[in-house]
């Protein structure tokens, strides 16, 4: 075991910050004062290791405070929770939210990701570099970053200004211009506390407060991220405008909490029973029945079970999540509750990315009034069942979305998938059973708790049942959130969508986000269902709708998904680790001019060997994109080869972003 400490102490804040998670110090063994009684025997031990998975809760907690993870902090985590420090270092470089060289307590993160590039960020780059030097650089007490996906892209372009401090805080520019940037990079400027619907006054435990910042104007309510909100087809964003978000009560007045009063008169069998008859089919990009998973948590002898939410929605073009937490977070806490019951499990996990402060301040304020009204804790509304949500913040990996990351992330490990199986059912969190499931799918289950499994099924087709979101984003008039029942086309939706602007035709459309694919503007005929995407060779993924008008330079959108993939890798296997490089390299030479015709065998090679051999979802689905802008759109064919003046820049690494 590496314990090499460097004895460098921590400062009292660095301590207040570590104590404000892990509590004051047991003993001189656990980083606090040494006593006599600690020279007779040693303290912490087993019991200190056995809370390694507060490591990342105690790194965010210095780094929000501070704005950066210094090596004394690192030693003072590293003695607290007896973790040796090379691999506590190992997991504060694995994400890109964190720093462990001294920075600006303002971090500017500016989306240059696929559909803000298709909205303008370009320009916004240039801005940034001309004002505050290239990306890392540091002037005036803010530095700046770009930043994979945001998950703001009904509104792109964006930049997310997080500050730390005694209270961390965020300013979000959504569209972001010229100006807003400039207000956003302009650390100690006169700024308050947001007021209004999305301040949260009761709650002090909210990890972010909204900044209110003269030329950055304030984040608009959610319901505007969904361009018909209040439509009456719709089911899981029926809520959405017409609660407050951070209001139990006008929750409950919603029919908030009946699922759950349902599920208890149903038992647990029963609810896994209608799930299964429902058809629901998971959200999160993978698709697998859901009743299936439950029943398989369910059965497992060994315990304690877990639920894990996965809330961590990185996927570029990706935004639903998203919207359903900010909008409605009392129904996400409802469903994990009836997720819990049904599995069998007493404690649940939401693993949130960190890139979404008002979702994770919704969701803290959800849990605390929650807790406080008996719908969670000890035996809720007398069933006999008690529950438990812990929130988890990701910390700028996109990795940890696949759900064997996620554990090594909760667990204070590095956020690497594992192979399967063991299946996380069997084997999951801490070891033990485990459901994961995406925030999508568990909304599903209240209405297939409180109408039957039968009548949900009844909606959509025999294979894809119920209704579907759908993240709309780049050359449409009316981006933003729509909900469909599965059977709806392609062009149905985008029509939806207000189509392209006036003159204009769409080139492409990219379907699942990066890790999908594109199909032709022709093809909008697509009936949008798992089976019918399959069979037309593409995927709903995600739910991602990527559309492209000609304007759009698909040589540079195809480089940027490229970049995202090289830098996002774990790396912990070859084909993956090696391919996403190889993969971005030949894009590159191919975008500046070079004769495509051998770069495109070798992607095809690459792409091959990345999608046979990667151990994860990751490596497997690098390819996609790229596979089918070559074969379906025909790119790199001689005629369609951009010069260098089209090429879009691609960030080096957005693990910069420290
Ligand atoms: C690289 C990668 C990233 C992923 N990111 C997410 C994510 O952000 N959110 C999510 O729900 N699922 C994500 N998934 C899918 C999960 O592994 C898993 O299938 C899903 O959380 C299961 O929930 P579901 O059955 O409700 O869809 C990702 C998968 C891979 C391979
Ligand atoms: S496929 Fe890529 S992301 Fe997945 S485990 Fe291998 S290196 Fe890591
Ligand atoms: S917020 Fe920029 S691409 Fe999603």
């Amino acid at each position: 075991m590496d314990l090499l400490f460097r004895n460098e102490p921590p400062t009292a804040a660095e301590s207040a910050a570590v104590e404000s998670v892990l509590g004051p110090p047991g003993s001189g063994w656990e980083g606090g004062t040494r006593r006599d009684s600690d020279l007779r025997y040693a303290e912490g031990g087993h019991n200190a290791r056995g809370r390694r998975d507060l490591l990342l809760p105690a790194l965010h907690a210095v780094n929000d405070r501070i704005g950066w993870i210094s090596e004394g902090a690192l030693d003072h985590i590293c003695r607290r929770l007896t973790v040796p420090p090379a691999e506590a270092y190992a997991v504060a470089t694995f994400y890109a939210l964190f720093a462990l060289h001294e920075r600006p307590r303002r971090v500017l993160h500016l989306c240059t990701d696929i559909a803000c590039a298709a909205s303008g960020s370009g320009a916004l780059r240039e801005r940034l570099t001309e004002r505050l030097g290239p990306p890392g650089s540091e002037e005036a007490g803010a530095t700046w970053h770009e930043s994979p996906c945001l998950g703001v892209c009904e509104r792109a372009p964006a930049a997310l200004a997080l500050e730390a401090g005694e209270q961390p805080r965020y300013a979000l520019a959504a569209p972001a211009d010229t100006t807003a940037l400039d207000a956003l990079a302009e650390a100690g400027s006169p700024a308050s506390e947001a007021t209004g619907p999305d301040a949260c006054p009761e709650n002090r435990t909210t990890t972010f407060t909204a900044h209110a910042q003269a030329g950055v104007p304030s984040e608009p309510p959610v319901a505007e991220a969904v361009p018909d909100a209040g439509d009456p087809s719709h089911v899981l964003l029926r809520r959405i405008g017409r609660v407050d978000p951070l209001s139990l009560d006008s929750y409950r007045a919603e029919d908030g909490y009946a699922a759950l009063r349902q599920a208890f008169r149903m038992g647990p069998a029963a609810v896994i029973r209608e799930v299964t008859e429902s058809g629901l089919l998971g959200r999160g990009g993978a698709a697998f029945p859901t009743g299936k998973k439950w029943q398989a948590t369910a059965g497992q002898l060994d315990t304690p079970h877990y639920l894990v939410c996965n809330a961590d929605e990185s996927e570029p073009g990706t935004f639903k999540d998203r919207v359903l937490m900010e909008g409605d977070p009392f129904a996400l806490v409802e469903a994990m509750t009836i997720a819990g019951y049904a599995t069998g499990a007493q404690h649940g996990y939401l693993y949130i990315r960190g890139e979404y402060p008002r979702a994770l301040s919704h969701l803290e304020n959800a849990l605390t009034l929650a807790r406080a009204r008996g719908f969670l804790g000890e035996d809720i509304l007398g069933s006999g069942f008690s529950f438990d949500i812990e929130i988890r913040r990701g910390a700028g990996a996109y990795i940890c979305g696949e759900e064997t990351a996620i554990f090594g992330s909760i667990e204070g490990e590095r956020g690497e998938p594992r192979s399967k199986p063991p299946f996380p059912v069997e084997k999951g969190l801490f070891g033990k059973p485990t459901a994961v499931n995406n925030v999508e799918t568990l909304v599903n289950v209240l209405p297939i708790v409180l109408n039957g499994g039968a009548a949900y099924a009844r909606v959509g087709t025999s294979s894809s049942a119920g209704t579907k979101l759908f993240c709309l984003s780049g050359s449409v008039r009316r981006p933003g959130l729509y909900e469909l029942d599965f059977g709806a086309t392609l062009g149905d939706l985008v029509t939806k969508a207000g189509g392209v602007h006036e003159g204009r035709r769409i080139q492409a459309v990219l379907l699942g986000g990066a890790a999908g694919s594109f199909v032709r503007g022709d093809e909008l005929d697509i009936p949008l269902t798992f089976e019918d995407t399959r069979e037309a060779g593409t995927t709903l993924g995600s739910g991602v709708v990527l559309v492209l008008d000609e304007t759009c330079n698909l040589p540079a959108t195809l480089a940027r998904v490229a970049a995202f993939f090289r830098d996002e890798s774990c790396g912990q296997c070859v084909p993956c680790r090696v391919g996403t490089v190889r993969q971005e390299e030949a894009l590159q030479r191919i975008n500046r001019g070079a004769d495509p015709t051998n770069d495109v065998e070798l992607l095809r090679e690459v792409g091959r060997a990345m999608r046979d051999a990667s151990i994860c979802g990751l490596g497997q689905t690098a390819w996609n994109a790229i596979e089918s802008a070559i074969d379906r759109l025909a790119l790199f064919q001689a005629e369609t080869t951009t010069t260098e003046a089209d090429t879009i820049h691609t960030p080096t690494s957005t693990k910069e972003r420290q």
